[in-house]
């Protein structure tokens, strides 16, 4: 059986004095909520302060992207080793905006996963389709394509110490959701891929969350799938009652 996980993507929102009084009202609103793996991601610059709310509380900490080197000449950007340092367990790899805004791709994805791995961070990748890909119905094909580039090289080991999130570009911020069973058909088909290349015991290990408009109100119908293991929540996880709601609704 999978335990069902549950991350906050914070996004490019709150100051760290912000993030800090969010976190310590998630740690009150979900205390107590057992069964799910819980998460938060707040931007770099509060990593640390959130840290210290979280600590000695199941709320694990993750960042919302880092970079392969882990030092140099490489201005703006983060390493694993530093996102350790800040008490870091998790990792958002290849989400569709860094994909979109800032130019990642499947193999700079990879790179990134690999990175994380050997560093011990937990990693999340995303993957998804956009709009048109869907209507040219294309979906299968395009998140076969990115898991294939994103997993490039690694191992049945390595596999199992990551968690997908499939996030429809289309749904993201959107308040469009896709329908419990459009997800469920693509986790479902997802599970099928990773199981064509490893093996079953390694898909049926793997969680993949679903991510786009979830709310307290759709979490529920999409949680109960087979195949959906939680959620990474974007709009919804700065609230924190909406994202605790949103954790119970996953056990
Ligand atoms: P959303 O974002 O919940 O605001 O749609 C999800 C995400 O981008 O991870």
């Amino acid at each position: 059986m999978r335990t069902p996980f549950v991350a906050g993507n914070w996004k490019l929102n709150k100051t760290p004095d912000e993030a800090e009084t969010l976190a310590r009202c998630v740690v009150d609103a979900v205390s107590g909520i057992t069964g799910v793996d819980v998460a938060i991601c707040p931007p770099f610059p509060a990593l640390e302060r959130v840290a210290s709310a979280v600590r000695g509380t199941a709320i694990g900490l993750g960042a919302q992207n880092m970079y392969w080197a882990s030092e140099g000449a490489f201005t703006g950007e983060v390493s694993a080793p530093m996102l350790l340092t800040c008490g870091c367990e998790y990792v958002i790899l290849g989400h569709s905006e860094r994909r979109q805004f800032f130019g990642e791709t499947d193999e700079t994805v990879n790179r990134r996963l690999k990175t994380a791995l050997r560093a011990g961070l937990k990693p999340i990748v995303c993957l998804g389709e956009s709009l048109d890909e869907r209507q040219a119905d294309r979906t299968e094909q395009v998140v076969e394509a990115q898991m294939r580039g994103a997993l490039n090289g690694l191992s049945a080991d390595d596999v199992q110490g990551i968690t997908l999130a499939y996030e429809p570009v289309w749904a993201i911020g959107t308040g469009l959701t896709a329908t419990s069973e459009q997800a469920e058909a693509v986790h479902g088909f997802l599970r099928q891929v990773l199981a064509r290349l490893y093996r079953d015991e390694v898909a049926q290990a793997v969680r993949i969350q679903y991510g786009g408009s979830v709310k307290p109100d759709n979490a529920a119908a999409l949680f109960d799938q087979d195949n959906i293991d939680g959620g990474l929540i974007g709009g919804a996880s700065l609230e924190a009652d909406a994202f605790a709601a949103i954790v119970k609704a996953a056990v």
